[in-house]
């Protein structure tokens, strides 16, 4: 299973309408062909007065096409040529104007013009709006946004925060990184739509006292990359966090825990509203019985302090004895240090659970990559190496069809 560019022969048209987000689009034109998508640019006239067609032309390799009679193309058809072999058009900047023209299936301009001319059932149409936040929240705006969803277009963001005019407010486009992201999503077959997924991830954190504690390797990035997947495939994703510093993936909705108490906690109420969970936290097994309020100090007899360990509630075997219609479909990690397949197959059985995946704890904390296998009551399959995400993906859809397939 190899971990391609994200977006390889992807055929893209990116168009961009005036704004000053085109600020931004450089930066995505080279985000989407670093992914390894062709990329051909359209810009609108307004466009080329925020930045040039030189520039986004070196970064795409291709010339820019801005008006409908530009003579290079032989048939002098751009609007039909540039759409008839594109996965996707994604316009960002989409300006308050651009979205009113599509709203009304206008074609004053070519790009504009493409959108209306393109194959509707093979070529989708992505807009990542750019306006101040009063025309975002203009009943105009919000009428015409809602129509070109209707029509079948996609609307990607757009963010709040510092707009360029010095207000405050919706309508900021999405950084570069994560309009990749969204393409890139959208790309995803959505297995999981309709579906909600609550997930564990990372290690969590035992105190000792108030500046000390007891953890693990954990990144949480397995669980995390898995969120992404689950999201990237049309699931609704909770996902409760151990204290790790990474990014919440787009759409997801996190709940940051730190000790094993907490993830319990907080994953109890979750877990009758979701239709699978999957533990990937490296939950702490014991915690210190009381942690003291204060700093334990050295008191010179060269004695370190005693303490005594209990132990944490296993929250995976909880959530797996939940009465049936509370009961989640369950998986679990088993995150071992040798004899990976002895140990699955044990814990597959200790907690209950159809499906348990493996993985080589050292061999994997804090790296991008990872090599797994799933173990269930029938055999095991391995999964070789390749990145966490793109063994996340696989994991999803091996999910999906066993979570299908139970519930048919
Ligand atoms: N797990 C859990 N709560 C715990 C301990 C583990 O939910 N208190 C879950 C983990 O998220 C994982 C699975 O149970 O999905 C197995 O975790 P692991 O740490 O590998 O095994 P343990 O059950 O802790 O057993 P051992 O420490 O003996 O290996």
């Amino acid at each position: 299973m190899s971990s391609q560019p994200e977006l390889l022969n992807r055929r893209i048209v990116l168009g961009l309408s005036g704004g000053v987000a085109c600020y931004k689009a450089a930066d995505l034109l080279r985000e989407l062909v670093r992914a390894g998508a062709r990329v051909q640019v359209v810009m609108t006239e307004a466009a080329t007065q925020f930045i040039t067609p030189v520039t986004m032309q070196a970064l795409s390799g291709e010339p820019v096409v801005v008006s409908q009679w530009d003579a290079r193309e032989p048939n002098n058809m751009a609007h039909i040529n540039l759409t008839r072999a594109a996965d996707a058009i994604l316009v960002a900047p989409a300006s308050a104007d651009f979205i009113a023209q599509i709203a009304q299936g206008r074609a004053d301009e070519l790009l504009a013009l493409l959108c209306l001319a393109r194959p509707l059932s093979r070529c989708a149409l992505l807009l990542a709006p750019a306006m101040n936040r009063e025309m975002w929240a203009h009943p105009a705006t919000q009428r015409n946004v809602a129509q070109v969803q209707r029509d079948g277009a996609f609307v990607l963001g757009p963010a709040a925060g510092d707009q360029a005019c010095g207000e405050i407010g919706d309508g900021r486009m999405l950084e570069a990184i994560e309009l990749r992201d969204e393409l890139v999503a959208f790309f995803q077959p959505k297995l999981l739509a309709g579906r909600s997924i609550l997930i564990t991830a990372g290690p969590t954190f035992e105190a000792i006292d108030p500046v000390r504690g007891i953890t693990n390797h954990s990144s949480g990035k397995m669980g995390f990359a898995l969120a992404r997947a689950a999201a990237e495939a049309g699931a609704r994703v909770t996902l409760v966090a151990g204290p790790v510093h990474l990014p919440t993936p787009r759409h997801v909705r996190r709940i940051d825990v730190t000790s094993a108490r907490q993830m319990h906690d907080a994953v109890l109420p979750q877990a009758p509203r979701h239709d699978i969970f999957v533990a990937t936290a490296a939950v702490a097994d014991w915690r210190p019985a009381s942690a003291g309020e204060e700093k334990l100090k050295k008191d010179g007899s060269g004695r370190p302090p005693a303490f005594e360990l209990v132990e944490n509630p296993d929250i995976l075997a909880t959530v797996a004895r939940l009465p049936p219609e509370q009961r989640p479909w369950c998986v679990g990690f088993a995150a071992e240090s040798h004899d990976l397949l002895r140990h699955a197959r044990e814990k597959l059985q200790r907690k209950g659970i159809p499906l348990i995946v493996g993985n080589l704890g050292p061999a994997t904390f804090g790296r991008d990559d990872n090599q797994l296998v799933l173990v269930d009551a029938h055999g095991e399959v391995e999964l070789p190496v390749a990145s966490k995400l793109t063994l996340a993906r696989e994991l999803v859809r091996v999910m999906a069809e066993r979570y299908e397939a139970r519930a048919a």
